[in-house]
């Protein structure tokens, strides 16, 4: 069985590592963006590629004789890889490209929630031009979030208090949006508690994973820009310390009634990782955005604790059979930390070297924006290693992960607060305050 892992990021790097852990025969193959070592060791074959281009993806896969693709990040999935290789036979995890508009467009998910009646948007309103973006931000006063309606790679949300600070740097924002063509979306800010639950999904059964807290600001105290994600936990029950289990089963109804909702509309259901933004406010949980795939650094979350087979899910999902599939995680709780270089995000250090052979757990590191080169590790300008404990607790979690993380050697920085009890304690205290 010839499996195609698109991506070479720290969340395909685990994707491929779990893969690799199931007991199935098979051979692995990846088209990369970077020559990550952890897939080149991995994977039997590994290509750089263009993977924004459906048909350099097409022939290697057919080339390579692919059973099974598992897409990884955003960009494949809007362009519709998944189209061009279902349309070929193969089987894909990841959804068509016109269901992938649950995360590459934000008006696409508020509409279809208000169609169905999901109750989990802020008051909202999408713009095509300026008119009427004044009148929306005076309903909604000094809470407000506007959204490039399109991807943006994670700058394409400004929030009041936080990038805007008035409604005329709102209106600026707006300007520039419509200036790049696109269409907008203003919100109601939300406050209270952010967390991930991703729920695999074959298109009619979904099976969730355990909830995850990721960290998007680049330095402690989450303060400094946003980043891609600088590190995540999850408890043993499967839960987080600020969440009620009402609220954790909020998110997965959510899911469950989206999941739904694009099947009753489409008349085929989503394939792939549905991954649900969360936050936990006074008026029950709501949905941020949702996301296509697999979160990164979520995935190192919760592969770590995958116990049943990886390879068998994923046939499970692409073939809509998940129902008979094991999908259980330990009862552990996990931590992952991104050592991230110096300056990232808005001007990483590149081409420096780095160094990890005094990690004593490899199992626990997965790379990311890395090149082998002259069998040493390059830095190529984002998120550089992760690291991943997993442990009975949280603190026990954290503090394995500080340990390894201190031995990786290079440029770096990394968010010794991640995972933390004193954090941990600030957000179930801002939770009470709240409820
Ligand atoms: P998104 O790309 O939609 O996930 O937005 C990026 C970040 O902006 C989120 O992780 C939140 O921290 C923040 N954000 C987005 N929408 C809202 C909202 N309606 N209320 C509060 N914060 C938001
Ligand atoms: N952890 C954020 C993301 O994967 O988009």
């Amino acid at each position: 069985m010839n499996i195609l892992i698109v991506g070479s990021g720290a969340r395909e790097h685990a994707i491929a590592r779990s893969l690799h852990n199931s007991p199935k025969l098979k051979t692995l193959y990846c088209l990369a963006s970077n020559n990550n070592p952890g897939l080149q060791n991995i994977c039997f074959d590994m290509q750089v590629a263009d993977i924004n281009n459906n048909e350099t993806i097409l022939k290697y896969a057919k080339e390579n004789n692919i059973y099974l693709a598992i897409i990884g990040p955003e960009g494949p999935l809007a362009n519709g890889v998944t189209d061009v290789l279902a349309g070929s036979g193969i089987r894909v995890v990841g959804p068509t490209k016109e269901l992938s508009k649950i995360e590459s467009s934000k008006s696409f998910t508020r509409d279809l929630l208000l169609e169905y009646k999901i109750p989990a948007s802020p008051k909202y309103s999408v713009f095509d031009s300026i008119k009427g973006a004044q009148g929306f931000l005076n309903y909604l006063g000094n809470d407000f979030v506007v959204k490039y309606d399109g991807l943006a790679g994670g700058k394409g949300v400004k929030v009041s208090g936080d990038h805007l600070h008035s409604h005329k740097e709102a209106l600026d924002f707006c300007d520039q949006l419509i200036q790049k063509g696109g269409k907008f979306v203003i919100e109601e800010k939300l406050i209270g508690q952010e967390f991930s639950l991703m729920s695999f999904c074959d298109g009619n059964c979904l099976k969730h994973m355990p909830a995850i807290q990721d960290h998007k600001r680049a330095l402690e105290g989450d303060l400094g820009p946003n980043t891609g994600g600088m590190g995540t936990y999850s408890d043993a029950n499967h839960s987080l310390p600020f969440l009620t289990i009402n609220e954790l089963n909020e998110a997965q109804k959510i899911n469950d009634l989206t999941a739904a909702a694009l099947k009753n509309k489409y008349g085929y259901g989503y394939k792939g990782v549905l991954y649900g933004g969360f936050i936990a406010t006074s008026q029950g949980v709501k949905l941020i955005e949702y996301n296509a795939r697999f979160g990164d650094p979520e995935a190192m979350n919760v592969l770590s604790l995958l116990e049943s087979d990886f390879v068998d899910i994923c046939i499970g999902i692409a073939d809509g059979k998940l129902k008979n599939i094991d999908v259980n995680f330990l009862r552990k709780a996990s931590v992952c930390k991104y050592a991230v270089p110096q300056g990232y995000p808005d001007k990483p250090i590149k081409g420096e070297e780095i160094k990890v052979e005094n990690i004593k757990n490899v199992d626990g590191l997965f790379y990311a924006s890395v090149n082998i080169e002259n069998d040493k590790i390059i830095l190529a300008g984002s998120r550089a290693v992760a690291i991943v404990a997993v442990d009975d607790s949280i603190s026990g979690a954290e503090a394995i992960v500080e340990k390894e993380i201190s031995r990786v050697e290079g440029p770096l920085f990394h968010r010794k607060d991640i995972g933390k009890s004193i954090l941990i304690q600030r957000r179930i205290d801002h939770m009470r305050t709240i409820r």
